[in-house]
């Protein structure tokens, strides 16, 4: 039997809430599926521990992460640490040291999730994003000029490689050809007037090797726009750090909310663990509560375990999510239900149970 050594971070606020059922659910699919297990390790790293010791992480902490098959992430940053140091420290510090520059997050409306849309077709919404994950404007490039004065400028660089550029873009290709999907980019050239025109021309380049791919390219201002008027014209998405971020919570609220909303950041060669959180945060004004959602924690575990080459029991495990989703019976209050976080983790589990 194959064993797995995650890395658990659980971090801030709602991020041990989540993922206290996201384990137990993970343990449960094992023992149901047989062919492999986890050997799980807790690090206690997040906000509290910045305040006693100064540092989200340990300072060999990144060293200490490389022994492992995965990361399992719940959420960074909480009020008492200003939030560009908690994330830099942390989350992002992760993401790219591991040279996670693919970050996958499905938008899929499963049956029985809400949809704001009142006329949504809804078995139709179900794009793939595939967001760059390491430079663009996330680079962490720039400078903070004449403080304080009345001179005071300040710059934030965004940072797009040949390579960073052209490695997303084809990896969303491949993704799609094997799914016979579209592949759409989301850009801005008509303001970015260098690195929106260079993703572009990338995007242009690395289409002619795929021939068979129908392919589609929207501003980002339209595509919001898009997203919520037709989101079926959306099937593989790839965009930029930023425009990939805010993209995913706006297709969030579209598939139910935050509580539904799973991501994997992937390092695709391997080298290094990949990693896997809900696309939420801490979520400061319900922590503490036990009113979280964990379901997309337990989406992210799911592509885990498909990420390990399960795919089968990874399906399973959103068929689970979906089948309680469903009942429309056990669920916390963001989807109209009164159920506390480990009695829907507690229903998942028993419901993988009559499934496996
Ligand atoms: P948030 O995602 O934490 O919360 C936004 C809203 O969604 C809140 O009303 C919250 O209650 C709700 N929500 C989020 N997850 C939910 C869940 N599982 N169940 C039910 N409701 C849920 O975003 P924010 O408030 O902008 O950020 C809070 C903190 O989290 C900040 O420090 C931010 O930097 C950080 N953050 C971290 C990550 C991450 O670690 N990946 C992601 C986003 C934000
Ligand atoms: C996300 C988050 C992070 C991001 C923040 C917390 C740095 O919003 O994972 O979507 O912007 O990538
Ligand atoms: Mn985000």
């Amino acid at each position: 039997m194959e064993t797995l050594k995650i890395a658990v971070i659980p971090g801030d606020g709602i991020g041990p809430e989540v993922i206290a059922e996201g384990v137990k659910i993970l343990k449960r699919t094992a023992e149901l599926d047989g062919r492999f297990q986890f050997d799980f390790t807790y690090f206690p790293w997040g906000c509290e521990y910045y305040l006693q010791h100064g540092r989200m992480m340990d300072e060999d902490g990144i060293d200490q992460l490389k022994a492992f098959d995965a990361i399992y992430l719940g959420a960074v940053g909480y009020p008492g640490v200003p939030d560009h140091i908690s994330l830099w420290d942390l989350l992002l510090r992760i993401r790219k040291s591991f040279d996670q520059y693919v970050n996958i997050r499905p938008i899929q409306l499963l049956n029985g999730a809400p949809c704001p849309l009142l006329n949504g077709s809804k078995e139709k919404i179900n794009m793939l994003f595939i967001r760059e994950n390491s430079e663009g404007e996330y680079s962490g490039a720039g400078d903070w000029l004449f403080k304080g004065k009345p001179e005071e400028v300040v710059l934030q660089t965004g940072v797009f490689s040949r390579k960073g550029t052209e490695r997303i873009i084809r990896y969303a290709f491949d993704t799609a050809k094997k799914s016979g999907k579209s592949v759409t980019s989301i850009s801005k050239a008509n303001a970015l007037n260098y690195s929106m025109v260079f993703w572009d021309e990338v995007f242009e380049e690395v289409s002619r090797d795929y021939p068979d791919v129908p392919t589609y390219s929207y501003l980002v201002d339209a595509a919001a726009m898009h997203m919520i008027n037709d989101p079926q014209r959306f099937e593989v998405v790839v965009t930029s750090n930023l425009f990939g971020d805010i993209l995913t919570d706006l297709g969030a609220a579209l598939a139910g909310g935050m509580g539904l909303a799973a991501g994997a950041n992937i390092n695709p060669e391997r080298e290094y663990p990949s990693m896997f959180e809900p696309v939420h945060g801490s979520a400061p004004d319900i922590a503490g509560k036990g009113m979280a959602n964990p379901l997309a924690a337990v989406w992210s575990a799911s592509q885990m375990v498909d990420f390990f080459g399960y795919e089968d029991t990874g399906k399973t495990l959103l068929d689970a999510i979906e089948t309680l989703l469903e009942e429309n019976r056990v669920l916390t209050p963001d989807l109209g239900g009164t159920a506390s976080t480990s009695e829907v983790g507690d229903r998942v589990s028993d419901i993988l149970q009559e499934m496996i």
